[in-house]
């Protein structure tokens, strides 16, 4: 007893709302656009998922609910039989070796082009283009005006995502993440900066958080609620979803979490510089559920932060991004306190092994 009283919580197993995991370390989502260019995932992604099976959970890189929603080539999807089976394959592996594996489901909205979303069209709430410009294969364009989604167009959304995680079911995964951050299509509902509706999911706080809302509603009533989980990142101010009113997204962040506490979803992670501040404190409250906290890019996400943020409760797990796409086994390295391999951003978005599967584990003679 004396012996398990000495781990930390962090490395601990712990139960996650339903789930079961060997420790409260989290891999945090990750694009790695190493799929084929239809989507389907493949070999070298199951290795590099599979290297990562001893975090707690892993939380897959972003995944496309319908090519519309695409954000880059080669990056994976969940519309398609042959994406079903090629997820199918890693989530065995990881299971295989103890790891529990959530899907990411993430529309892009105006981060894309027509080229990626092969419809002609992008959408997002307003006809407002993203200020960063989009990667296609001639190189970096301006971002295109989006097409305003209309009230009877938003439903279709809604049921793609509801379609992608039921197909995220079918491919093995222990549940799924609506992608609610970092400025893809439902973090664009949520921000005034890129919302200028008029309608009834437009213009108050309230009605910024209504297709957010509806979406998780609408999955958590397709696949359990304690199989599903979402991310946001609020006042993360990135790719043109600006939240500078600290009040307003006080406001929004706390009307969202009221629309869903009734759910008891699975977790809801948030990203935010600030874990034991008003906002995501005030939103832990409200939210009956699982909290998993991600610092965001401003810092690292360390090892003493993250055993704080267990220690003092202010998190029910931590996950982590770019360390643990370059420390396959980093649950053990941070319990020993064993030296880091360096992530190199060079190899984040480009294919093949490179910065992918070789980052080495530690070696004992
Ligand atoms: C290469 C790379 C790809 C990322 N892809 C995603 C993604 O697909 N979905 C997402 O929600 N966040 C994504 N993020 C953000 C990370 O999940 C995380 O929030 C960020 O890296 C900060 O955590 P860290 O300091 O532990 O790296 C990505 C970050 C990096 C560095």
């Amino acid at each position: 007893m004396s012996e398990h009283k000495s781990v930390p919580a962090l490395f601990a197993p712990a139960q996650l709302g339903e789930l079961e995991l060997s420790n409260r370390l989290v891999m945090a989502p990750l694009t790695r656009i190493r799929a084929e260019t239809d989507g389907t995932p493949n070999e070298l992604m199951k290795e590099y998922y599979a290297q990562r099976a001893s975090f707690g959970l892993i939380i897959t890189e972003g995944t496309w609910p319908i090519q519309e929603g695409r954000t880059w080539d080669t990056q994976p999807g969940i519309a398609t039989q042959q994406h079903i089976d090629g997820w199918r394959e890693i989530t065995d592996e990881v299971h295989a070796r103890g790891g529990k594996m959530v899907m990411q489901i993430m529309h892009g909205g105006r981060i894309s082009h027509p080229e990626l979303s092969g419809t002609g069209r992008i959408v997002a709430p307003s006809a407002i283009p993203s200020p960063n410009p989009i990667r296609i294969s001639t190189g970096k364009v301006n971002a295109p005006v989006p097409h305003v989604l209309t009230q009877e167009e938003i439903p279709e959304i809604i049921e793609q995502f509801v379609t992608a995680a039921r197909n995220a079911m079918a491919a093995g995964m222990d549940g799924v993440q609506v992608h609610g951050a970092n400025g893809y299509l439902i973090h664009e509902f949520l921000a005034p900066s890129a919302n200028t509706r008029t309608d009834s999911y437009g213009g108050s706080p309230e009605n910024r958080a209504r297709f957010a809302i509806e979406v998780i509603t609408a999955v958590a009533e397709a696949i359990g609620a304690d199989k599903t989980g979402v991310r946001f990142s609020p006042e993360h101010n990135i790719q043109g979803a600006v939240e500078s009113d600290h009040e307003d997204a006080l406001a929004t962040y706390f009307a969202l979490a009221e629309g869903i506490s009734g759910l008891k979803l699975g977790h809801v992670e948030i990203v935010h510089h600030e874990p034991d501040g008003d906002l995501v404190q005030g939103m832990r409250k409200l939210i009956d559920a699982p909290v998993i906290l991600n610092t965001g890019f401003t810092r690292f996400s360390n090892r003493e932060v993250a055993l704080g943020l267990i220690e003092n409760s202010v998190a029910d797990a931590v996950s982590v991004g770019r360390l643990a796409l370059a420390n396959p086994d980093l649950a053990q390295r941070w319990q020993e306190q064993a030296p880091l391999n360096e992530p190199n951003p060079e190899t984040f978005y480009v294919g093949g092994a490179k910065g992918y599967t070789d980052y080495p584990v530690l070696q004992y003679s």
